[in-house]
């Protein structure tokens, strides 16, 4: 019997990205997607360990599903991801009923992993090599990339799809334990993820997002020649029937000149940068090792605002890190208030065993004080994010029509009579956009004009009108509404994921 498999994933696009091909490669083996957990064969958990609220999200899933697993003994569960490799067998010291543990590096091998278990073969762990445990070359060895072909139908929507260009990360910044769990930085090919792109623009994908945890840090030699991501970018544009380019996330450092022009100069490329400055004061940045100054970090961004006027930087920023003062604190408020990012996402600082500032640094900024920066950094950006938005009032936008609103998908997601809905996309420069219309627009590019705005979205009607009335026209009946609906709808990837 088809056995069917339930798959939550927390975390980044790498996380989203690692879910699609390992839910791809089961149903290779004849596997199914259950609707439900209480209907599955198996259960993968596929975690992000970023921040502890994320693991706390995965122990307490894990909990609940144990009810689960006494009723059904059968049932394999497998915690999958950065998780797995940072907690190995604390893994299953808290959650005896784990059957599986795999790390980003092995996911490769769940296929065969699933079956051994249910061949009663018993738990597994598998994971790869500490970065200490090892020469640089064991350690890369033992964190394999993970990029088999890709299963269409498993994408969130069908015309986006998320590209690998590395994995990993050799930044070590003193916060982050992503180089522990993802390992070194492992360039791809620049002919195989053109020739992945071209496969996935010949299945119908209209855009590609370029993934790394540092992507502009890109380089692939080439037969001696040292090729950067402005390369990739060149040969990216140049394939036929795809509409856009984006990538994240970039290393301030990183942001040379020939990747600015690319932006530039590259039609298909979007004027967006996420390039998270993380902290606005140099003696933080110095003990977070991010390796820049702000001066050199506002230098930057003065080179991108001369070559790309119109690019929408975005950032990240962590509150409350060791020995964060009032006074170091307000160098981010002048930051965010002065450096116009379209916006940032800010967190408070969580302590990762592993890493730099959780061995030589105290976590001595109260929680309390950690939650009211984290409010005044967000008022300062929000503020920043509605002014931001203002000029694009009047204008028209072209759209990639992503889906139902998220307001629509909470009302439960059903078309109203006349088959339209409320529909968001993406602007080139990466603004959420808004908008009443038929449902066939899912997956389209369009043109919407602005008529308001929201600190994170903008709000518009599809461009003359002409494009609403003439679908209107080509409406189907009520009773094939449905039908419609059902394939335009993005199939949701396994289950949402939450960027935690
Ligand atoms: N380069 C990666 C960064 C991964 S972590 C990328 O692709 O985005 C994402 C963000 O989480 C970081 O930019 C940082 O702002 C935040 N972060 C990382 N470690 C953290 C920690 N220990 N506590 C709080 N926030 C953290
Ligand atoms: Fe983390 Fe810094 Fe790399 S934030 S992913 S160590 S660039």
């Amino acid at each position: 019997m088809t056995k069917r498999l339930w798959i939550e994933t927390v975390g980044c696009q790498m996380n989203v990205l690692d879910s699609e091909l390992v839910v791809a490669a089961l149903r290779r083996q004849g596997w199914e997607l259950a609707t439900a957990s209480s209907e599955a064969d198996a259960v993968f958990y596929n975690t992000c360990s970023v921040r502890q609220h994320a693991e706390d999200k995965i122990y307490s899933a894990l909990g609940r599903i144990r009810q689960e697993k006494l009723r059904r003994p059968e049932l394999v569960i497998g915690v999958i991801g950065c998780m797995a490799q940072k907690d190995q067998l604390l893994v299953r010291s808290r959650a005896p009923w784990v059957d599986l543990v795999v790390g980003p590096g092995q996911l490769h091998q769940i296929p065969t992993l699933v079956a051994d278990v249910l061949a009663g073969g018993g738990p597994r762990l598998e994971v790869s090599l500490d970065r200490k445990a090892g020469s640089r070359n064991a350690v890369t060895l033992s964190f394999e990339s993970y990029d088999p072909d890709r299963d269409p139908t498993m994408r969130p929507t069908p015309f986006q799809a998320l590209v690998r260009t590395q994995t990993g990360c050799d930044k070590f910044c003193a916060f982050c334990v992503v180089p522990h769990v993802r390992g070194p930085e492992q360039a791809r090919s620049v002919a195989s993820i053109v020739a992945e792109t071209q496969k996935l623009v010949a299945e119908g994908c209209l855009e590609i997002t370029l993934i790394g945890q540092t992507v502009n840090s890109y380089r692939w030699n080439e037969g001696g020649k040292i090729l950067r991501l402005s390369d990739l970018l060149e040969q990216l544009n140049s394939i036929d029937g795809l509409e856009r380019i984006k990538f994240v996330t970039n290393y301030p450092r990183d942001m040379t000149d020939d990747l600015i022009a690319a932006v530039r100069d590259l039609p298909k490329v979007c004027p967006y940068l996420h390039v998270p400055a993380q902290h606005g004061c140099d003696a933080v940045l110095s003990r977070m090792k991010r390796g820049y100054t702000i001066g050199e970090y506002m230098e930057m961004l003065h080179r991108v605002r001369e070559s790309l006027p119109h690019a929408a930087v975005t950032s990240d920023f962590i509150v409350g890190f060791c020995g964060e003062t009032d006074a170091e604190f307000t160098r981010s408020l002048d930051l965010v208030r002065s450096a116009n990012f379209k916006n940032s996402y800010i967190f408070k600082y969580s302590p990762r065993p592993g890493t730099k500032a959780f061995e030589r640094q105290i976590d001595d900024v109260p929680e309390a004080v950690k939650r009211g920066r984290n409010q005044m950094l967000l008022d300062a950006q929000t503020v920043v994010s509605l002014a931001g938005n203002q000029p694009f009032i009047g204008t028209r936008q072209q759209v990639l029509v992503e889906g139902l609103s998220a307001r629509e998908e909470k009302n439960g997601g059903l078309p109203s009579v006349d088959g339209q809905a409320q529909l968001m996309g993406r602007t080139p420069c990466d603004r959420i956009v808004v908008f009443h219309a038929p449902l066939r627009l899912i997956g389209r590019l369009v043109d919407v004009d602005i008529t308001a705005t929201a600190a994170w979205s903008l709000v518009g009607v599809v461009a003359d009108g002409l494009a609403e009335a003439k679908l209107l026209d080509e409406l189907p009946s009520p009773a094939s509404a449905s039908a419609l609906y059902a394939i335009a709808l993005p199939t949701r990837t396994p289950a949402g994921a939450a960027r935690a």
